[in-house]
């Protein structure tokens, strides 16, 4: 369904006309850049709680997202977990589309990388907090439908986004249009195992750092074998692996000991994963 969103407030326009000059942005659709709506809700509601994965919970949130020790304290983590794989940009100009970029928490973490960071999100209020935290060219559309022409990103971050889609083939299928060939498509997400919803759902829910409460549908976290599938047929070999808060420091982080909690790499990909994968070039099979 199209919908005719409440427009966030554009970028300058002159940001806008280089941006579309140099073939960064495709025309949206409608006046104010029409987006199709996630239909992602699943209502599981209790009394006075939002259902499961409604994105109204993000302007609800809105002011939490630069919150260190806020309901998005682990996106934090996450973000420089997820800025680690980015390769260092390769030419002037290089773009990194950040899809699903909410409040822009990848944004000081690619500072002096050389890329033009490009976001869009579905929330307004994430697509507005981004903004006013240095995300210049961030955009409210739809990850289902990328307002980009093909093979205009150097780097794709799909960041805690794949999890809320219902329509995983098309969400992947869009990030690996707008890649191009050589360029680098970088994932974090939740997968669909019993693990991962106890450990998401039942015991993350319930502490300081883990998700707000409602956050996730367990029925949307991702079959990895599945991504991996649909990521290798649209020419890009997709290498996963595990992510888990270090111990100590979520101790210390609890302590208030420390101000984050580094993510590190783990063997065990059935609950937080992260992937990485490099787009073939033409005539190239991975
Ligand atoms: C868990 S947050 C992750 C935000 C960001 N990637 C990060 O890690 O900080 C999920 C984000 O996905 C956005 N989102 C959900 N469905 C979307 C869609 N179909 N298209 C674009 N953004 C979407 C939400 O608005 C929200 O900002």
């Amino acid at each position: 369904m199209i919908i005719s969103p409440g427009c966030a407030t554009p970028p300058p326009a002159a940001e806008l006309t280089r941006a579309r000059r140099s073939g960064i942005w495709r025309p949206l659709l409608g006046p104010c850049g029409g987006v199709r709506q996630a239909h992602g809700v699943i209502p599981r509601q209790r009394s006075g709680q939002r259902p499961r994965n409604d994105p109204a919970q993000y302007d609800d949130l809105a002011g939490q997202w630069w919150e260190p020790r806020g309901a998005f304290a682990m996106l934090h983590w996450l973000a420089t977990a997820r800025a680690a794989l980015v390769p260092p940009a390769t030419r002037p100009g290089a773009v990194l589309l950040d899809v699903a970029c909410g409040g822009g928490l990848l944004a000081p973490r690619l500072n002096g990388t050389g890329y033009a960071h490009v976001g869009i999100d579905m929330s307004a209020s994430a697509v507005r907090v981004a903004r006013e935290h240095g995300l210049r060219y961030a955009l409210r559309a739809d990850a289902n439908e990328l307002p980009f022409g093909d093979e205009v990103a150097d780097v794709v971050a799909a960041g805690e986004i794949l999890e809320h889609v219902t329509d995983l083939p098309a969400v992947v299928g869009e990030c690996c249009r707008v890649l191009r060939p050589g360029g680098t498509l970088i994932i974090d997400t939740i997968a669909d195992t019993w693990l991962a919803r106890v450990l998401a759902i039942s015991v993350a829910e319930r502490l300081p750092g883990g998700a707000p409460r409602n956050l996730h549908d367990p029925a949307l976290f991702v079959d990895r074998t599945a991504l991996v599938a649909e990521c290798a047929r649209h020419g890009v070999p997709l290498r996963l692996r595990g992510l888990r808060p270090d111990v100590p420091d979520a101790l210390r982080w609890l302590a208030r000991l420390r101000a984050d909690v580094r993510m590190v790499p783990s063997r065990l990909t059935a609950v937080l994963f992260q992937g990485v994968g490099t787009k073939n070039l033409p005539g190239e099979r991975g």
